[in-house]
């Protein structure tokens, strides 16, 4: 069983004068904690683990040591930063902080087979490399590993409050697979509205950022009005980067975003910007295009016409300003303690300018 992290050394919260100071602090903790729960504990179980290890970024695809992109680690930051700005110690949110990344980091690998995208974080996804059986097999082991995680809380945090959290990441996790269901049950749809669309990026993804917030807030001991309003910050915040995620998956620099920039248009995900384009006044030589069984790469430039002409990116970059208004406005209800709640203001307004 792997052992929860000795604690802090850090002299108190408040040196951390800057989001970034407390991200190069604590991302290598959080790393450390992932570390431990993916060691593997048998040689016969080795590659196994090794596709694990190779999905987090620590390991080449020969499995040998390498330092690949492990991700931009929102979720975990989000946690502990939401702990700290309610008062506690962040360092005792470490295993929630590993669990939201194990579980993210499972939602990925089964997600790039249910989206069949070849690339991920700038690499060969594991369906690519190993099959998608074993990838199947390789999410469902992070999936497991992150409950894992969450329950060496337990030495350290007192059972009511394990429980809480195991609740509200339980929840998360229902929410996202509800999520990814209508993600994929969309693709063949032209009737999808901007409600269906919110009622699933709320599932797939700001579900697990609320989550991420909540969890971090109430092992540190948040009010009920602060976990209120907490619980507000991270959803807006996730929908709000649901759909710059959208417009990254059209026209971000692939060199920049990690992920193919074709993926989507060729799945025909009903994302914000195809979703507004489809429902549009021009909407009908779109419908006709994703009205066929599949698309090709010959018709991508004909669909990125068709988004240009409608305004699409424009429109969905409106929409990201206003959730992330909403979130912001939340934030301030939040009445969190400096210095960590300007951090995840600054968290907030740092992932809705990126560009990966
Ligand atoms: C990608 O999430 C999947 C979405 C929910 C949009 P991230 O953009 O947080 O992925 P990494 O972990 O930084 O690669
Ligand atoms: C995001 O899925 C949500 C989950 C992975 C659960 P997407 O399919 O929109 O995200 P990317 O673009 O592949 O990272
Ligand atoms: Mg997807
Ligand atoms: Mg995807």
């Amino acid at each position: 069983m792997p052992s929860f992290p000795a604690s802090s050394s850090f002299s108190s919260f408040s040196s951390f004068s800057s989001f970034s100071s407390f991200a190069s602090a604590y991302l290598p903790r959080v790393e450390l904690t992932l570390r431990q729960t993916l060691a593997s504990p048998r040689l016969a179980e080795g590659t196994h683990y090794a596709m694990m290890r190779y999905h987090m970024g620590w390991l080449n695809e020969e499995f040998r040591p390498v330092q690949a992109n492990t991700g931009k680690g929102i979720r975990p930051l989000l946690c502990l930063l939401s702990c700290a700005a309610v008062g506690g110690d962040p360092v005792i949110a470490l295993p929630a902080a590993a669990a939201l990344e194990l579980l993210h980091n499972f939602s990925l690998v089964h997600d790039d087979v249910e989206d069949n995208s070849p690339t991920r974080r700038h690499r060969p996804t594991v369906w690519a490399l190993w099959g998608r059986p074993q990838a199947i097999n390789v999410g469902d082991a992070l999936f497991a590993h992150a409950f894992q995680s969450l329950l060496n809380l337990a030495p350290v945090v007192p059972a009511v409050q394990v429980m809480e959290t195991v609740q509200r990441f339980v929840h998360a996790c229902i929410a996202l697979t509800e999520g990814q269901h209508l993600d994929m049950g969309f693709e063949a749809r032209l009737d999808v509205t901007t409600d269906d669309y919110l009622q699933m990026i709320r599932g797939k993804t700001a579900a697990l950022l609320a989550a991420s917030v909540e969890m971090g807030a109430g092992l540190g001991g948040a009010q009920t009005q602060q976990l209120s309003a907490l619980h507000h910050f991270g959803e807006s915040l996730g929908l709000a980067f649901q759909i710059q995620d959208d417009i990254l998956g059209i026209w971000g620099d692939e060199q920049k975003t990690g992920k193919s920039a074709a993926s989507d248009i060729l799945t025909r995900k009903k994302s914000l910007p195809v979703l507004s384009a489809l429902n549009g006044p021009q909407g009908a030589a779109l419908r006709s295009l994703y009205a066929r069984p599949r698309l090709t790469v010959d018709e991508v430039p004909a669909v990125l016409e068709l988004l240009e002409a409608a305004g699409a990116r424009a429109h969905a970059a409106a929409l990201v300003e206003t959730y992330s208004t909403a979130a912001l406005q939340a934030l301030q209800a939040a009445r969190l303690t400096a210095p960590a709640g300007d951090h995840l203001r600054d968290l907030a307004l740092h992932l809705l300018d990126r560009q990966a």
